[in-house]
This record gives structure tokens, C-alpha cells and sequence, in this order.
């Protein structure tokens, strides 16, 4: 993320670090093109890390059955970090998930409760739905949310996926030494110096 948009990701209210922003927009850039879909957006602060990394002529969909601020404030946002495609589905992940059209490059889950039937009944409409090189990540992954990680697990179990290894040394390097977390408007995990609570497999 730039200066400019890293200061629109720490305004944005949301639940995510600047380590985990960093990291998402990383994995991002990392992903092949294709359909980008977010789950559970909130308010747009992780969506703007995924922004910020959006292939040109990318598809970026968010899911929230509850947007915390107003959609048109939400897209102007993303508009000022982007030139891609931004398409809202307001509605539960389970219905919308599968009315988006196209192959998946990228989703990002955060949906809701972070419960194990959540985040289950997530990957088992996206995974089949992968494209070779795709990317799910999962935010609350290794937290108290331990059904995340059950998910996470399973799915690598079956085969087909591989994790991704997030360098976050570097990451937390380069977070201390800009103090970027000053000022990073989250209401999670307050009590940490730097939460990294984000982990991605790629389809094989
Ligand atoms: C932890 S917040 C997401 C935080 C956001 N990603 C960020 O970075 O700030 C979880 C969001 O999931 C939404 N949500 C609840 N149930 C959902 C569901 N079934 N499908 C998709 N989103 C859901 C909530 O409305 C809430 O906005």
C-alpha cells in the first residue's frame, strides 16, 4: 500500500492490523487474475488492502449482509485506490457466493462469527471454484476463532491446496520501524503491539 492508501486503511473503522493489511494486499498481488471476492466487508477496511493490489480488469465483489457505512461511501473509496470493477452483494456469504459468475482467483474470508459451519460452508462453495494458483485467505486464522484454522486444515488435507507462506518477519519489520500501527482505527486485538491473525492456501 502507498502512503495514501495505507492512511485511508488506518481511518477506514474495521478489525484488521496494518501487519494483516500488508499482508492481504500482498497475497493479493500474489493471486492470479480472475474474480476477487471478499466476505464480510464491514466497513471496507480490509477491502481497501485487497484494492490496493487488484489486478487491472479485476472483478472485486464484497459480501455483507450488514455494511457498516453507506455502500456509495464505501465505493468512493475504493474508486480513489482503484480502477477495477467494485460490485456489493448485501446478503449472507451462503446466497451469494454462488451467484457470482466466473472462476476465483482470490477470497478472502471474514466473515460473521468465525465459526467452524461459517467458514465450512464457505470453502465449500468456493474450493471447487478455485482457479489453478488461487488464493483463500482467512483472517482470525491461528485466533480464538479455532474453527478457522480447522477449516484451513481441512481443506489442506484434501490435496488440492498448499499454503501460502506469509513473511511476516519482514512485514512486522517494516510495520515497527514506519510505526505504522499508530493511529489504525480496529477494534481487534487491541491489546497486541502488532495482531497476525491472517493465513492463505493456493490451489494447486
Ligand atoms: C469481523 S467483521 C469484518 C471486518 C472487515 N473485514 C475488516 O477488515 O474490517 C465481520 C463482518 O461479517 C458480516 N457478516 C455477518 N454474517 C455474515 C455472513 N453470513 N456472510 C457474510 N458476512 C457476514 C458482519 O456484518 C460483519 O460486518
Amino acid at each position: 500500500m502507498n502512503p495514501t492508501t495505507l492512511s485511508l486503511f488506518k481511518s477506514t473503522p474495521g478489525a484488521m492490523s496494518c501487519a494483516e493489511g500488508l499482508a492481504l494486499s500482498r497475497l493479493t498481488a500474489s493471486a492470479p487474475t480472475g474474480i476477487y471476492i471478499e466476505s464480510g466487508s464491514h466497513s471496507g477496511k480490509s477491502t481497501v488492502a485487497i484494492a490496493s493490489a487488484l489486478h487491472r480488469g479485476c472483478e472485486l465483489h464484497m459480501i455483507d449482509p450488514d455494511f457498516k457505512r453507506p455502500t456509495s461511501a464505501i465505493l468512493g473509496d475504493l474508486q480513489s485506490v482503484s480502477e477495477s470493477t467494485f460490485i456489493f452483494h448485501i446478503a449472507p456469504s451462503v446466497e451469494a457466493l454462488p451467484r457470482i459468475a466466473g472462476d476465483f482467483a482470490f477470497v478472502f474470508l471474514d466473515s460473521g462469527d468465525h465459526s467452524y459451519e461459517l467458514c465450512r460452508a464457505e470453502c465449500d462453495i468456493v474450493a471447487p471454484r478455485m482457479v489453478k494458483g488461487g488464493i483463500i485467505a482467512f483472517h482470525d486464522f491461528r485466533s480464538q476463532f479455532i474453527g478457522v484454522e480447522r477449516c484451513y486444515n481441512e481443506l489442506l488435507a484434501t490435496g488440492a491446496f498448499e499454503e501460502v507462506v506469509i513473511p511476516w518477519k519482514d512485514i512486522e519489520a517494516e510495520v515497527v520501524a514506519g510505526d505504522l500501527e499508530a493511529g489504525n482505527d480496529t477494534y481487534h486485538h487491541t491489546e497486541l503491539a502488532n495482531p497476525m491473525f491472517l493465513g492463505a492456501l493456493r490451489r494447486k
